[in-house]
């Protein structure tokens, strides 16, 4: 029997967490068909002489809804070894139209985007129009909540909430795998906890997760967390904490005692996690960042970041590149305007700006980094027309080379677990981020000796060093570091309520 790619030779890290062992491994068809010393006829053969196999990385935190249609190719996640994206984070979801497609504009200013019914109509949009890497979506509360009751800064009355409990049952129904919010953004900003509790329960038993850009990541990250937690808990729902950080300098440090609440609420039984990008800077639409500027006093109604000005530069600004790559700070003296004014200045002219802030500390991320309860999410925004955050590209190399490799912060098949086998259990991504027979072969090649990021802030849209060969359903879609043009992705659906709190608990740390 002649099989369709044969790799041999290499160091295979099975997504466990466990060590890696030198094997060859077989793939026929769109499946992981044999691991070990093999003998087999194969139409492709390719020698990986000793260079890491592994599952390919699941990007938890992404915002490619639309890049996933518009760019299809998706370059600059599959060319740095991703092959799953979980899209629709930060309450940002694919339905309903067009609420989703004006919201989608900020990253795709010149594109015009694709019309579907609901999460359903979404997902059948892929499968006719399929990228190169597989996609599974979450349902953005804000999304929905702007097309239940536009912008209301109030509760939702009776009605409201059963488009919006309606919503959520849609999402389900088609098969996405939780629900997100983004509590600093218009509109999901307005809702209370128990709104947000109301409409988690519907997930309850589903296997499905509640997914949190949480409420302020400043000096009020704690209570955040907190109610974060207490969302889960009363809602019986598995929660993931999105991009866990300190943001501002007021806020440093603040990560240690996060984590001890994840630590606790995992001690009582709560399914709680979080990811994170590898960076100190992070990166939004400057619409959400002038409030930081304005009112660094939460109790006023700003929130609690204190950036100034010449920590916010101006990422993707359409039609003024010229901002493009510059400071707040840096145009105050040119406009004659205050920081907060500056912004709106820069708003009025290119309404769908995006910012990098630099607003970590390195010892916070590398606290969290390390944290058994983190896995890996680029949260890179969809813009290589313009110079977006070289999260976008260089995060899954980034921990590999730089904070693995190079730090030392853990070993590589830590690294490898954290952003595969560890992101397809919180997930419930069956049959994926795993090197094992019968698996999926969404599979990356990579060098450990020189995988790293190469864009920087200056420079973002450059592919990772020393990813090989990229296989999505066993279809190379980089193939010697180029990208072959393949489009072998899936819409993935939820399948099963396979996931229990207990099971993923007693595997967080990594089988070594
Ligand atoms: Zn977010
Ligand atoms: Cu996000």
């Amino acid at each position: 029997m002649t099989i369709d790619l044969l790799i041999r030779d290499a160091e295979v890290f099975d997504g466990s967490g466990a060590p890696p062992r030198r094997a060859d491994v077989a793939v026929d068809g769109d499946r992981i068909t044999g691991i070990g010393s093999l003998r087999a006829d194969a139409r492709r053969e390719i020698d990986a002489g000793g260079l890491a196999l592994s599952p390919g990385f699941i990007d938890v935190h992404t915002h490619d809804d639309y890049a996933a249609l518009v760019h299809p190719d998706m370059a600059f996640k599959v060319c740095g070894g991703v092959t799953t994206c979980i899209v629709g984070n930060c309450g940002l979801g694919a339905a309903p139209w067009p609420v989703a497609a004006f919201q989608a504009r900020a990253f795709h200013p010149q594109h015009d985007l694709p019309e579907w019914d609901g999460y359903a109509g979404y997902l059948r949009q892929l499968d006719a129009t399929p990228p190169s890497l597989n996609v599974g979506a979450l349902i953005g509360h804000g999304t929905l909540r702007l097309g239940a009751m536009n912008n209301e800064a109030r509760a939702p009355e009776p009605a409201e909430m059963e488009r919006l409990r309606a919503g959520v049952r849609e999402g389900l129904d088609a098969g996405a795998f939780g629900l997100s919010t983004g509590l600093i953004y218009d509109p999901g900003r307005h809702a209370k906890t128990d709104e947000l509790i109301e409409l988690t329960s519907e997930l309850r038993g589903s296997g499905a997760l509640y997914a949190t850009h949480m409420r302020d990541e400043g000096t009020g990250l704690l209570e955040s967390v907190r109610e974060a937690i207490e969302i889960g808990e009363r809602a019986g729902v598995p929660v993931q904490i999105s991009h866990h950080k300190a943001s501002g300098r007021d806020a440093w440090g603040l990560v240690h005692d996060s984590l001890g609440l994840i630590e606790s609420a995992q001690a009582r039984g709560v399914d709680v996690h979080a990811d994170q990008y590898p960076y100190t800077a992070g990166s939004t639409v400057l619409a959400a960042v002038v409030t930081m500027l304005d009112a660094p006093d939460r109790k006023s109604g700003g929130r609690s970041e204190n950036l100034v000005p010449a920590d916010v530069v101006i990422a993707t600004a359409a039609g003024h590149p010229e901002w493009e790559g510059r400071s707040i700070a840096e145009l105050m003296p040119e406009l004659g305007l205050d920081g907060p004014a500056t912004c709106r200045h820069v708003l009025e002219h290119a309404p769908q700006t995006t910012v990098v802030m630099h607003s970590m500390d390195e010892a916070d991320v590398q606290t969290v980094m390390r944290h058994p309860s983190t896995m890996i999410g680029s949260d890179g925004l969809p813009t290589p027309e313009g110079r977006p955050h070289p999260r976008l590209y260089g995060t899954f190399a980034r921990v590999l080379g730089h904070y693995s490799r190079d730090l030392g912060l853990f070993p590589l098949e830590e690294a490898v677990w954290r952003m595969t086998g560890f992101a397809a259990r919180k997930f419930g991504l069956s049959d994926r981020g795993a090197v094992r027979e019968g698996a999926f072969a969404d599979l990356v090649l990579f060098d450990p000796a020189t995988v790293i990021d190469v864009g920087t802030f200056e420079e973002p849209n450059a592919y990772p060093a020393g990813i090989v060969h990229v296989w999505v359903n066993g279809v190379p879609v980089v193939s010697n570091g180029k990208h072959t043009h393949a489009r072998p992705g899936r819409a993935l659906r939820r399948t099963t309520a396979l996931r229990d709190t207990t099971a993923l608990r007693d595997t967080d740390a990594p089988r070594t």
